[in-house]
C-alpha cells in the first residue's frame, strides 16, 4: 500500500515532486494554516507529516494518527513538536539543521547593522518627506566596527555570526551551555564568558539559543538592565527567549539603545507597542528566508520523510531512541 504524506503548508514544487515520487501527497499549496482539527483529519491515515513551525505536533494529534511514522519539520527549531510524545508513540521526528546557518547569520547581521545605523527609522523619515537637507547630527547611530559582539548560543549559527565579526574588527564574547574546543575558539577569536559578564561588556548582544523551558525569558528586565545603555539586542532565536513586555519597556526608557527583532512571543501576534518605537528594527520571522535556503529546508524535510518511509534512518533524526525500541 502506498504511503501517504501530508504537507501542512505551501512548499517548493521540487520538494513536492520528490515526495510524490515516493508517496501519495496531500499538499496545502494554498498555504492556509490548518487548525489542529483539520490537520488531525488530514493526517488520520498518514504515514508522514511534513510540517512547519506554525503547526503544533502534540500528543493529541499523534493519538489521532495511528499510522504515523515520521514528522519532518521544515525548520531547525522544533519547539512546535512534542518530542517526548513522538518518542512515546514510536514516531520519528526530524528537523533541518545546517542548510540555514549562513543565511540566518547574514540576517542577524542585517538586524545588527540596521538597528545600529537606524536604517528603518531613516527610511521612514525620508519617505515621509521630513528630510530637508544634510545635518551634522542627523540620525546618529552607533559604530559596529571595533565594537564588542556578545553571542548567547554558540551552535552552528552562532559560530557563523562570529565568523563575520572578523571583517568588522570586533571582539567576540560568547556564552553557551558548553565551552567550544580551544581550537574552534581561536579560529573564531571568541572568548567564553559568563552571561552576566557578556551582558555588561557587549555592544551587541545576539541571541541564538533554541526555545525551551530553560530559555524562556532568558532576557528579561534584569538582564536588559545589565546591558550598556548604548547596546543593541538582536533576537533571531525564538519568540519567548526574550520577555517582549520588558524589552518594549527597556527600549522606551532607553535602558538599551536599540533592538533588532525577527521573532516574537505568540507569533504571528506581537506586542503592538513595538510599533510606536523608533529604536527597533522589526521583521516577520524571515532570518532563514532566502530563496535558496528555504528551498533547501523543504528539500531536506522531504528527504527526511522519505528516508523514514523507506525504512532508512533519516539524516536529521531527533529521537533515535525510536529506532532502538
Ligand atoms: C528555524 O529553522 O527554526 C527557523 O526559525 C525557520 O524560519
Amino acid at each position: 500500500m502506498a504511503h501517504k504524506v501530508v504537507v501542512t503548508r505551501e512548499v517548493f514544487d521540487d520538494a513536492l515532486d520528490r515526495l510524490r515520487a515516493a508517496a501519495i501527497v496531500v499538499d496545502n499549496q494554498g498555504d492556509v494554516p490548518l487548525p489542529p482539527a483539520e490537520l488531525a483529519a488530514r493526517a488520520a491515515d498518514a504515514d508522514a507529516i511534513v510540517c512547519a513551525l506554525t503547526d503544533r505536533v502534540d500528543a493529541a494529534l499523534l493519538a489521532r494518527c495511528p499510522r504515523l511514522k515520521v514528522v519532518a519539520n521544515i525548520a531547525v527549531g522544533y519547539n512546535n513538536i512534542d518530542l517526548a510524545a513522538c518518542t512515546a508513540r514510536g514516531v520519528m521526528a526530524t528537523n533541518t539543521p545546517g542548510v540555514l546557518d549562513e543565511t540566518t547569520a547574514d540576517f542577524a547581521w542585517t538586524l545588527m547593522l540596521g538597528a545600529a545605523r537606524r536604517i528603518t527609522e531613516a527610511e521612514r523619515y525620508l519617505r515621509e518627506g521630513q528630510w530637508t537637507g544634510w545635518q551634522l547630527k542627523q540620525l546618529l547611530g552607533v559604530d559596529v566596527h571595533h565594537a564588542t559582539l556578545g553571542i548567547i548560543g554558540m551552535g552552528r549559527i552562532g559560530q557563523a555570526i562570529a565568523r563575520r565579526a572578523t571583517g568588522f574588527s570586533m571582539q567576540v564574547l560568547y556564552c553557551n551551555r558548553s565551552r567550544l574546543d580551544a581550537e574552534v575558539e581561536r579560529g573564531l577569536n571568541a572568548r567564553w564568558v559568563a552571561r552576566d559578564e557578556l551582558l555588561a561588556a557587549a555592544d551587541f548582544v545576539v541571541l541564538m539559543v533554541p526555545y525551551s523551558e530553560a530559555t524562556h525569558h532568558l532576557i528579561g528586565a534584569a538582564e536588559l538592565a545589565r546591558m550598556k545603555p548604548t547596546a543593541v539586542l538582536v533576537n533571531t532565536a525564538r519568540g519567548g527567549v526574550v520577555d517582549d513586555v520588558a524589552l518594549v519597556d527597556a527600549l522606551r526608557r532607553r535602558v538599551i539603545a536599540a533592538a533588532g527583532i525577527d521573532v516574537f512571543e505568540g507569533e504571528p501576534a506581537f506586542h503592538r507597542d513595538f510599533l510606536a518605537l523608533d529604536n527597533v528594527v522589526l521583521a516577520p520571522h524571515i532570518a532563514s528566508s532566502s530563496a535558496a535556503t528555504r528551498r533547501a529546508m523543504a528539500m531536506l524535510a522531504a528527504r527526511n520523510a522519505i528516508a523514514a518511509l523507506s525504512g532508512e534512518r533519516p539524516p536529521n533524526l531527533l529521537n533515535p531512541q525510536v529506532l532502538q525500541a
